[in-house]
């Protein structure tokens, strides 16, 4: 009842899309139809144009590429590529924040805002922390971070936080991770024309350099950012395109990295501008985020959040945006051209990430904090731009209680342990809920929307019905916000679980959705099953926990699904992995991989089917620890 349904968010999308349809303004799903029928080869990954005596396609009248490549082969290289695309991708915005790390100071921009987690991880890598100064310390956490990229030898450190049963797979197959750098550049070394050709090692090297990120890249980034930025706690906020006001500056961070966007709310909260806007006429400044810098302002600072991946033309559809601005990933090419269309301001701050009709204001973190303000001025004074006509903000939105990293798991979890203090920052209370039955396991749903589906529709349902059905759900990235816009991040949404999932919540005092960050943080999730696992005895592979990602659509999403393989947690894929072209591909992905990871793939485009595959997949796994 107390819940956005999906038909409501599709009524205020096609809300939107008279907005766009009266400026002439195009949007993605025109794309989607001048798009269609996508290209075969591309959706099997037949096509290859490693070498220019290319491109080929693989057929059935001509199975080879001129070089003697089959469809396995292509196949398997082009979705290797996407994994080191993935990883470098993650990998290279942990590498920023390191960089700010490296240079924080208690006079500059950045400053250390955990200084418990920099101390725990400089023990961690036996950094001396005797009577030292913090940003000393810092310093030496940041540039042995930063070896993890390029170190000539050893691998990554982060691999032994896993369960040494884990530790001992990843050594024994070959798939111990080196350095970052090292393993993104062997697996484009591998898929050059001339090398190699078995699917099988380009699958096994995909797996290495995907546990370089979740293991390396992705946990760096999470762990940095924490230390700079503060470990989130438990927030509420609300979601959805109902958090833009009609009467305020309405300022949009959208991106991945949250060294920028930090900045951006800090320099929304200075009276010298807030008053500025005052004498614009406005009430005030409405700092949003969108995608995963939504996440990441949410969880700290309870920024609200305007929506999800699909959602970044809508935010400028409504007529209010005064700016967008961004900084890395998952970013539309085609929002500049959009701005236009309206008075929007359409800000790029990386220089990694440039787009044609954008301003470029190159961020740099000697000169953040100025930077911040003078783009939240220029906000400011394109308020008395703003169109009436053009006006359309759709009035959906929810609470959403959000803030759960594995510390705060833990604190909660430490609040019903009621009887000896070893027993404290355990995950013991859950696994004695997972053996009772009262939950029958737990489901990381992750990841992006994508229009090959019915966008939101399918996350919705699966989280409807794995609440039903006593499974706890943690959520990062987009996924994260489906739940946030459906209202189900929220402790009321227990009445949507089964009694023994609402008993859980209700002990524990949590949702029954936990929003642990932003698709970065799925090394928070690994943490989680890790820690699970540790505290049962066993190894990650056994424990009734997987993986979900509904509606995935980018490389960092092959990365990222390649690394949860690897830590032995099977991945429900709702979008089929562009590798059909070749069967034994299709084989390698979902159950070759059980063979060196003890883990692989199930995927069904059908979200109901889907919720069945993991209730088996569960249930089975339960039965295999005779429970
Ligand atoms: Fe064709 Fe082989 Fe060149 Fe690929 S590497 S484009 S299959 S000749
Ligand atoms: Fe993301």
């Amino acid at each position: 009842e107390n819940i956005t349904t999906i038909e409501q968010m599709e009524a205020d999308n096609a809300m939107l899309k008279q907005n766009a349809c009266a400026v002439c303004a195009e949007t993605y799903d025109d794309r989607v139809k001048a798009q269609s029928p996508h290209c075969k080869f591309g959706e099997g990954g037949i096509c290859c144009k490693n070498c220019s005596m290319g491109p080929c396609r693989i057929t059935a009248k001509a199975p080879r590429g001129i070089c003697g490549a089959d469809a396995h082969a292509i196949a398997a290289r082009n979705y290797l590529r996407s994994v080191a695309a993935g990883t470098s991708s993650h990998s290279d915005h942990a590498r920023e924040i390191l960089h700010v790390l490296r240079n924080a100071s208690p006079e500059g921009n950045y400053k250390i805002r955990d200084e418990q987690k920099l101390l725990s991880l400089a023990k961690e890598w036996e950094v001396p922390t005797e009577g030292r100064d913090i940003y000393d310390i810092a310093r030496d956490v940041a540039d042995i971070g930063l070896m993890e990229f390029g170190k000539p030898e050893g691998t990554q450190r982060f691999v032994s936080r896993a369960t040494p049963e884990r530790q001992k797979v990843w050594a024994e197959q070959g798939i111990l991770p080196r350095a970052i750098d090292r393993e993104v550049v062997t697996a484009m070394h591998m898929t050059h024309m001339g090398n190699t050709a078995d699917a099988e090692f380009l699958v096994r090297q995909g797996l290495r350099t995907s546990i370089a990120n979740g293991w390396g890249g992705s946990m760096l980034g999470t762990e940095v950012t924490d230390i700079l930025f503060g470990t989130p706690t438990v927030r509420t906020t609300e979601g959805n395109l109902g958090v833009l006001e009609k009467d305020m500056v309405n300022i949009v961070v959208h991106g991945h990295d949250p060294v920028f966007s930090e900045m951006v709310v800090t320099a929304a909260e200075v009276k010298e501008l807030t008053d500025y806007a005052k004498t614009k006429g406005a009430k005030g400044i409405n700092i949003v985020g969108l995608c995963c810098t939504a996440n990441e302002v949410a969880m700290r600072h309870g920024v609200r959040m305007a929506g999800n991946f699909l959602q970044q033309e809508n935010a400028i559809l409504t007529g209010v945006v005064e700016m967008m601005c961004v900084d890395i990933q998952c970013i539309f090419p085609a929002l500049p051209q959009l701005a236009e269309c309206f008075h929007t301001k359409f800000v790029t701050s990386s220089p990694i990430a440039r787009i044609p009709g954008a301003t470029h204001i190159e961020f740099k973190p000697e000169t953040a904090f100025q930077q911040a303000k003078d783009i939240v001025k220029m906000a400011v004074d394109n308020y008395q731009n703003r169109e009436a006509s053009k006006v359309c903000i759709p009035p959906s939105k929810k609470n959403a209680v959000v803030g759960y990293p594995t510390e705060q798991i833990i604190k909660h979890l430490d609040g019903v342990t009621n009887s000896h203090v070893d027993e404290l920052g355990s995950y013991k209370p859950a696994i004695d809920a997972i053996k009772a039955g009262v939950l029958r396991g737990a489901v990381a749903i992750v990841g992006c929307n994508n229009p090959r589906v019915r966008p939101d529709y399918s996350h919705f349902e699966i989280m409807k019905e794995l609440l039903q059905n006593d499974i706890l759900i943690v959520a990062t990235g987009c996924a994260a916000q489906v739940a946030t816009k459906a209202g189900l991040l929220n402790y009321d949404a227990k009445y949507y679980c089964g009694a023994g999932l609402r008993r859980v919540c209700e002990l524990v005092h949590i949702p029954p959705i936990l929003h642990m960050g932003a698709c970065v943080d799925i090394s928070r999730m690994m943490l989680l099953a890790t820690g699970i696992a540790k505290d049962w005895g066993v190894d990650t592979t056994q424990i009734p926990v997987v993986g979900c990602a509904p509606e995935w659509m980018s490389e960092k999403a092959v990365s990222i699904a390649n690394y949860v393989v690897s830590t032995g947690l099977d991945v429900y894929l709702g979008i089929e992995p562009q590798v059909s072209g070749s069967a034994q591909m299709m084989e390698l992905i979902t159950e070759g991989t059980r063979k060196i990871t003890g883990a692989g793939y199930i995927i069904n485009t059908d979200p109901h089917e889907l919720v069945k595959n993991i209730l088996a997949g569960i249930e089975a796994k339960r039965t295999a620890l005779g429970i």
